[in-house]
């Protein structure tokens, strides 16, 4: 099955209709967004989770406006296929909405924002009309809402009752009603999330909601099984970097204790009886080599911040 080529609102509308399943994952920097865009996936979240994965929060309550903006600007600056959404935080869409269309007005204008997310029902309905008013694509978010902490009290299943279920399907009707393209199903009963994503013509994205659903969305840290103590039933990993990261860190923490890095083949030489590219150190007079840079040595998984040359043997 084809799949277009840049990841518009129109473009990922027209998925639902053709049946095909959207992705998204989260992504809070560069070299993250640099990987899912190339992967190929059809959405990248900049997430309020980035209060708890890179932040160390303990929920998302204490992320601003100015960290989506930042957050934002670093994933956008470099994705060339993936829509980009980014959270709204916390209070940012609260107290009114007019407050609300400025601060999405920022996610897009200092963020790079393709469309801007924000949790609620019913409740954000004249937000959403605000927001879309302005030309700025909005997803929804219902269920288990992270910015709710304390009222839901803690990361809790929502919906499991008949009538809280109800509620939920009017929510995300009224959420479709005021225009949002989208909307996150996230912790809800498996079944209501596909009577749900029947009822609505615009794609649903489940966490935590079943295979009902138009698309999927898992925070990236989880995917790659960063953390070894945090394992959800509603998260499959997919790698466990974890334990690799902590072994490559032991490995370079052992080399360099040891003396064995940095051996011959990562350190500059001297080209005998030549002159060319001399540069003056800290100590003696040191030669680099016209076609080297002076700057650190080059990290790929950087995209490139070290010279460009491979290094001489
Ligand atoms: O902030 C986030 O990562 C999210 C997803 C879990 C949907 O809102």
């Amino acid at each position: 099955m084809s799949r277009p080529k840049a990841m518009t609102v129109p473009a990922l509308r027209g998925m639902k209709r053709k049946g095909q399943k959207l992705t998204m994952l989260t992504a809070y920097d560069a070299t993250f967004a640099r990987l899912l865009d190339r992967a190929g996936v059809d959405i990248i979240l900049v997430g309020d989770s980035v209060g708890m994965v890179v932040q160390g929060q303990p929920n998302t309550l204490g992320v601003t406006v100015d960290h989506m903006a930042y957050h934002g600007t670093a994933v956008s600056r470099v994705v060339e296929r993936s829509h980009v959404v980014v959270d709204m935080p916390f209070l940012s869409y609260h107290v009114s909405d007019e407050e609300a269309v400025r601060n999405a007005g920022r996610l897009v204008q200092e963020g790079g924002a393709h469309s801007v997310k924000m949790e609620g029902g019913r409740e954000r309905a004249s937000t959403i009309e605000a927001i879309v008013r302005a030309q700025i694509p909005v997803m929804g978010h219902i269920g288990l809402t992270p910015q709710s902490f304390h009222v839901q009290g803690g990361f809790k299943v929502q919906g499991k009752t008949e009538s809280e279920g109800q509620r939920l399907l009017e929510d995300a009707l009224a959420v479709e009603a005021a225009g949002a393209w989208s909307i996150v199903l996230e912790g809800i009963p498996a079944s209501l999330a596909t009577e749900i994503s029947r009822a609505l013509t615009i794609p649903t994205i489940g966490i935590g909601a079943g295979n009902g659903c138009d698309g999927q969305v898992l925070v990236i840290y989880d995917v790659l099984g960063m953390e070894e103590d945090f394992k959800p039933k509603f998260v499959r990993r997919y790698a466990s970097l974890g334990g690799v990261v902590t072994e490559a860190v032991e490995n370079y923490i052992a080399d360099v204790r040891s003396g064995a890095f940095p051996d011959d083949a990562h350190s500059f030489h001297k080209r005998a009886g030549s002159a060319k590219g001399a540069v003056r150190s800290a100590g003696p007079v040191t030669e680099i080599g016209s076609n080297q840079d002076e700057r650190p040595v080059n990290s790929s998984a950087s995209g490139g911040y070290g010279p460009s040359e491979s290094l001489p043997a």
